[in-house]
């Protein structure tokens, strides 16, 4: 049988499985959406966002690329959070990456002229890199460098978000949503909280909107 195939019959079977269960499921969630949660994580096969927080249909909105990034000049990711914060009034925004990404190592390597798409993506977190070159640059080994790296990375898209007029607009307002950075671990499938920011945290000035209306 073909992988696509597979994926087909296997679809057959879960939405049997689940109208067994609960006859109601579908009819149910079909006409509206209520998560209280926007996930932004990576793409990374490895790291499926719902199954690894147990997590139903219905409980979160998902935005996922490379390296789980939000970057100001990427409508896709801001167009996902304005929905998210704006429309359907989360209250929580998670930012899940993982070690050993795969976008964060090859951001420690020279770039490739092969992918140059790619390259562009990463550029934002060899920029993070730079920002903490001393503190990387003093690990003894690259695994120990992507390691550390993983964890600034969604640090530093923590505070991208809380740059955004999105968020400040959000807080100001509703006194949500909270934010929190999150990294899951391949090696034993489990998550550890790496930052939080409630709403009304303190941020640069230079970042903070003059007037938020
Ligand atoms: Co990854």
């Amino acid at each position: 049988m073909k992988t696509f195939e597979k994926l087909l019959l296997e679809n057959k079977a879960w939405a049997q499985d689940m109208v067994l269960a609960d006859p109601n499921f579908f009819s149910r969630l079909a006409d509206v959406q209520k998560p209280e949660v926007l996930w932004i994580g990576c793409s990374d096969s490895r790291v499926p966002s719902e199954i690894v927080v147990n997590a139903q249909p219905g409980e979160i909105f998902v935005h996922r690329n490379i390296a789980n990034q939000v970057i100001t000049t990427d409508f896709n990711s801001l167009s996902v959070l304005q929905y998210a914060v704006d429309v359907l009034k989360v209250n929580h925004v998670i930012v899940c990456g993982h070690y050993n990404c795969g976008g964060i190592r090859a951001s420690l390597k020279k770039q490739n002229p092969n992918l140059l798409m790619v390259n562009k993506w990463l550029k934002h977190i060899k920029d993070i890199y730079r920002l903490h070159e001393g503190e990387l640059d003093a690990l003894g080994s690259e695994d120990a460098r992507v390691h550390r790296l993983v964890e600034l990375n969604v640090i530093e898209q923590i505070y991208n978000l809380a740059h955004t007029s999105i968020i400040q607009g959000a807080w100001n307002q509703d006194r949500r949503p909270i934010l929190h950075g999150w990294v899951y671990g391949l090696q034993d499938g489990i998550i550890k909280e790496l930052i939080s920011l409630p709403p009304g945290s303190q941020l640069s000035p230079i970042y903070e909107y003059a007037d938020v209306a």
